[in-house]
Order: structure tokens, then C-alpha cells, then sequence
């Protein structure tokens, strides 16, 4: 068949409506493009470890690293400067410190308290969000407290640490406290505690749809919560067979009084991200969790994919889905790009 006879069959075909068309050129393609990333959309998670000038890398995280709460004040500053909103801080607490009951989160001078009162000292403009969950202080590296009997852990003996957790984040000058470790009811207990407390206008994000994925390997090796941890976290963390849950989890939290509800991880569940904007319609994160990180890092060193387009792809994939915000490690490099 000629090219001609061919033409008169994609026109019948498509009653003329190529699609093609519009796709042509690149100025026409941005013209067309439905979602974009901005810098705004981006929060950056940072590390910290103890001491004072103190910068470690993280084995299974290329280019990430934990600074010492000194220094987080420059990483903050950074971001600000890239024009990031906010960063969530988490800490790679002391070993010695770690106990059964996560004592270390109630020390109103932990690390996290230290960075936060330290960068807040120095009015810089960017959102702090801490995270409320034990793991980084447990002995067991859960995110609650065993129960007597030693065999699970202890839903509401859980709860009652975080909400104080919550209130010495408070009282530090959190700006966000972002409840990531999944107990029933935890955001309503921390609401009404912060709120009896004085603390009414601090907003709580919660991890509302978090599921127990191998994907959180990395991060673990991050806070030194992997070597420590005993079993694993399926009893509270969602299975990774559930969609319909995701938004049984969200509306709990959203009634719970949630303002910001975040899916973790990102690139696995886009189903479950699209599904819990579409339906509650309010203000949705997502986690770009250390293992999608440590695959694209991974590929991309052995070359096997081209390296800042899968980043970007990766990305405008949460937007298209339905994210507002997106926690990223590769907030800073992406946030340069979009500014350059
Ligand atoms: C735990 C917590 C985890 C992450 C954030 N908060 C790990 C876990 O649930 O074991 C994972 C983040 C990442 O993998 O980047 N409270």
C-alpha cells in the first residue's frame, strides 16, 4: 500500500484526529503538558546524627548524608534558598540512647529538638516538619512500645508516648508534627492533646495510607533503625494487597482531623494516590520513598536508565496522580534545575 491509500485509512480511522499532531514540537508539547512540578511542590527529608560539624554519608543512599543539628541549620538555610518550603527532619539517634519505651523521643533536647530550636533561632523561611513515631528511639526499632507480654505492640501504650512526643515537638518549634507510625486513633489523641496544650494552629500531617514495604530499607539504614529492628512492621503498617483500606485509613485520619494526609510509599502505590485526591479532594503527600531513590541511583550508575529524566519522570508521575507535595531526596538537585 502507498503512503497515499495509507493516509486515506488513518484519516477514516481516526476520523482525522490525529494525536500525534500535537506532539509535533517541544514548544507545543509544554503548551499541552496537564501537570508541571514546581519547586513549591517539593519537601526535602534530612538526616541528622549527633555532634557538633559533623557530616556522615549514608552507605545505601548515595550523595545523602546526616549532619549534625549545627549544621542542619545550613541545609536549611540551602533549601530555603532554593526555594524549597519545607524539610522533615529525622534523627539517627545515639545507640546508648535507644531504649524499649523510646525514651529519647521525650527528651525535649533530643537531636530533632536541637536542630529544630537551631534553625528556627536563626528565622529562617522554611517549613519544619518532625516526624512523630518512636522508631528512631526504640531498642526494637518499632515505631510504638511492646506490649507486657512482650508479642506485639501495644496500640494505645503507643499512643500515649506519641502524643507527648508530639507536644515536646511543639514546644521546640516544629512547625508541622507528621505522625508516620500508624497507630489506630493517634491523630485524633495528638489533636486534642496539642490543642488542650495551647497548640492549636500547628498542623498535623499524618502517614495515612503507609504500607509495610520492603522499600524503606535504605532509610533504615539512615536513622540505624535495621540492624536493631526485631520482626517487622506489618501489624500496623498497611498490607501492600489494599487499595479500598488506603481510603478507609484516610478518612479516619482526615476525621480525625488530619490537614495534610500523605500516601508512603510513592511509585508502588500512584493507585492509592489517585484514588485518596480524587476522593477526599484535600491536601495530599506522597513519599519518594529511600528505596525508589536508591533504584534510580542504583540503575542509573550501572547506566541502565538515563538518570535525571527518570528522576523527573518519576516526579511529574505524583503530580499527575494527584499530588500536591512530594518528599523527595532529590529535592535540592531538582529544585536547582526547576530555578536554573
Ligand atoms: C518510620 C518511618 C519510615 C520512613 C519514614 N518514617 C520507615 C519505616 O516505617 O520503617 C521511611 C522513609 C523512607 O524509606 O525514605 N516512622
Amino acid at each position: 500500500m502507498d503512503k497515499h491509500a495509507a493516509r486515506l485509512l488513518v484519516n477514516a480511522a481516526t476520523a482525522g484526529r490525529r494525536m500525534r499532531r500535537r506532539r509535533m514540537h517541544g514548544w507545543l508539547r509544554d503548551l499541552a503538558r496537564e501537570n508541571a512540578l514546581t519547586v513549591h511542590d517539593l519537601i526535602w527529608p534530612i538526616f541528622l546524627t549527633a555532634g557538633v560539624g559533623k557530616t556522615e554519608q549514608i552507605p545505601s543512599m548515595p550523595g545523602v548524608s546526616r549532619v549534625s543539628p549545627d549544621l542542619a541549620v545550613d541545609v536549611a538555610k540551602r533549601a530555603a534558598d532554593l526555594g524549597i518550603r519545607a524539610v522533615a527532619v529525622f534523627p539517627n539517634t545515639p545507640s546508648e540512647l535507644r531504649d524499649p519505651m523510646g525514651s529519647e523521643a521525650l527528651n525535649p533536647n533530643n537531636l530533632v529538638c536541637q536542630a529544630v530550636r537551631a534553625i528556627k533561632a536563626k528565622d529562617i523561611d522554611i517549613g519544619l516538619i518532625t516526624d512523630v513515631a518512636l522508631d528512631p528511639y526504640t531498642s526494637h526499632g518499632h515505631d510504638g512500645v511492646f506490649s507486657s507480654n512482650d508479642r506485639d505492640i501495644d496500640n494505645d501504650a503507643s499512643v500515649a508516648k506519641l502524643v507527648l512526643q508530639a507536644k515536646v515537638l511543639a514546644e521546640a518549634g516544629a512547625d508541622m508534627v507528621a505522625p508516620s507510625d500508624m497507630m489506630d486513633g493517634r491523630i485524633g489523641a495528638i489533636r486534642q492533646y496539642l490543642d488542650e496544650h495551647g497548640h492549636t494552629d500547628l498542623p498535623i500531617m499524618s502517614y495515612a495510607a503507609k504500607y509495610a514495604s520492603a522499600f524503606y530499607g535504605p532509610f533504615r539504614d539512615a536513622v540505624g533503625a535495621s540492624a536493631t529492628l526485631i520482626g517487622d512492621k506489618r501489624t500496623y503498617q498497611m498490607d501492600p494487597g489494599n487499595g479500598q483500606e488506603a481510603e478507609m485509613e484516610v478518612g479516619l485520619d482526615i476525621d480525625e482531623g488530619a490537614d495534610i494526609v500523605m500516601v508512603k510509599p510513592g511509585m508502588p502505590y500512584l493507585d492509592v494516590l489517585h484514588r485518596v485526591k480524587t476522593t477526599f479532594g484535600v491536601p495530599t503527600t506522597v513519599y519518594q520513598v529511600s528505596g525508589e531513590f536508591a533504584m534510580i541511583e542504583a540503575a542509573a550508575g550501572n547506566g541502565w536508565i538515563d538518570r535525571d529524566r527518570a528522576i523527573m519522570e518519576s516526579l511529574l508521575a505524583f503530580k499527575r496522580a494527584g499530588a500536591d507535595g512530594i518528599l523527595t531526596y532529590f529535592a535540592p538537585e531538582i529544585a536547582a534545575k526547576l530555578n536554573g
